[in-house]
């Protein structure tokens, strides 16, 4: 009976130093491809002539757009905002060279994509980036207290990403080459109390991409769900930039570094450290009051807006 206690406790032993070890791989991994850069710079080009960005007008998604067009390729915006959409678009072109399409339109709106489709016909399509989302209440509070977007997020945050991924997945999947990043949000790794309806949407978005790896990766496709914490867009009502709350100029380019880590990243190093350092919390104190209290005083503190 003792032997097979010790053997027990050897075992779950062997098993937590295994866990660890997987983890500080990927930490290690991380690490080094934050300070060497080791994809190619005709990688994200390889892909295909085209990328396509949802949410383009603003935020990480314009920062995406420059960022793509800078290194070669050619950009479908898609967004709400026509003149947003054209200055962004006449400015890419004129400081990359890159060719620019614009696509407006409405992602709360679930009667969009047959407009897209016709308008993306015939573009050899190597990235989309399915970045459009919503956060319906930028100060913790309560589901009953939230404006009553529902409809409107589920369509913004999920439908998005499946119909978008829909239409274009199969142009991949026939040429066996193509890049997928769907940005869900650091709130989806766990639930995230008083941002209750987002931190599900985005907690689809992980599930639905990592799915979706597992899936197509045999195919040649690589899809990856980014889960970022803080970056200064307007969502976040350009919060103070700091060591961990980045521009999404920052952001985007790091990210970028990390394509071939595996199916989820944070896409940056500090926040893959905040992750780390947020799982040491148990949930109780996360959960608590006085928690909610300090962030909701560091998101007051540190926004010029409200
Ligand atoms: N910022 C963060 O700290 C953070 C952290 C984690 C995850 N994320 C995720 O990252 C993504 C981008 O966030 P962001 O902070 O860059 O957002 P943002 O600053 O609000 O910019 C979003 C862009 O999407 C467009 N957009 C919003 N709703 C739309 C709709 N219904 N139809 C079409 N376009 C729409 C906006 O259009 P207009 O130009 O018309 O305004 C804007 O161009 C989101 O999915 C968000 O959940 C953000």
């Amino acid at each position: 009976m003792e032997v097979a206690l010790e053997q027990f406790f050897i075992f779950v032993g062997l098993l937590a130093c295994l866990v660890y070890l997987v983890k500080c791989v990927r930490f290690s991994k991380c690490i080094f491809l934050h300070f060497w850069k080791v994809l190619p710079r005709s990688f994200l080009k390889s892909m295909g002539q085209w990328a396509v960005i949802t949410g383009a007008g603003d935020g990480i998604g314009k920062a995406y757009s420059f960022e793509l067009a800078r290194q070669g390729l050619n950009v479908v915006l898609i967004s709400r905002t026509l003149k947003k959409l054209q200055a962004i678009a006449a400015e890419i072109e004129c400081t990359t060279g890159s060719s620019v399409k614009i696509i407006q339109a409405d992602f709360t709106k679930d009667n969009i994509y047959e407009h897209i489709r016709e308008k993306l016909e015939g573009l050899e399509i190597g990235i989309l980036v399915n970045n459009v989302g919503m956060l319906p209440n930028f100060l913790p509070s309560h589901f009953l207290d939230t404006p009553d977007e529902i409809q409107s997020l589920i369509h913004c945050n999920i439908t998005s990403v499946v119909k978008m991924t829909q239409l274009i997945l199969k142009h991949m999947e026939s040429r066996r080459k193509g890049l997928i990043l769907n940005i869900s949000s650091g709130v989806a790794l766990f639930p995230w109390p008083l941002y209750s309806t987002y931190s599900a949407s985005k907690a689809f978005v992980c599930t639905f991409s990592k799915a979706l790896q597992a899936e197509y990766k045999r195919k040649g496709i690589i899809i990856q769900v980014l889960t970022p914490y803080a970056v200064s867009t307007p969502m976040t009502k350009y919060l103070n930039t700091n060591m961990v709350t980045k521009t999404a100029d920052e952001f985007v380019k790091e990210s970028l570094n990390y394509v071939m880590i595996g199916d989820e990243t944070c896409g940056c190093l500090i926040h893959e450290i905040l992750r780390s350092f947020l799982n040491l919390i148990p949930s109780w104190v996360l959960y608590s009051s006085t928690f909610q209290k300090k962030y909701m005083d560091y998101l007051k503190h540190n926004t010029n807006t409200i």
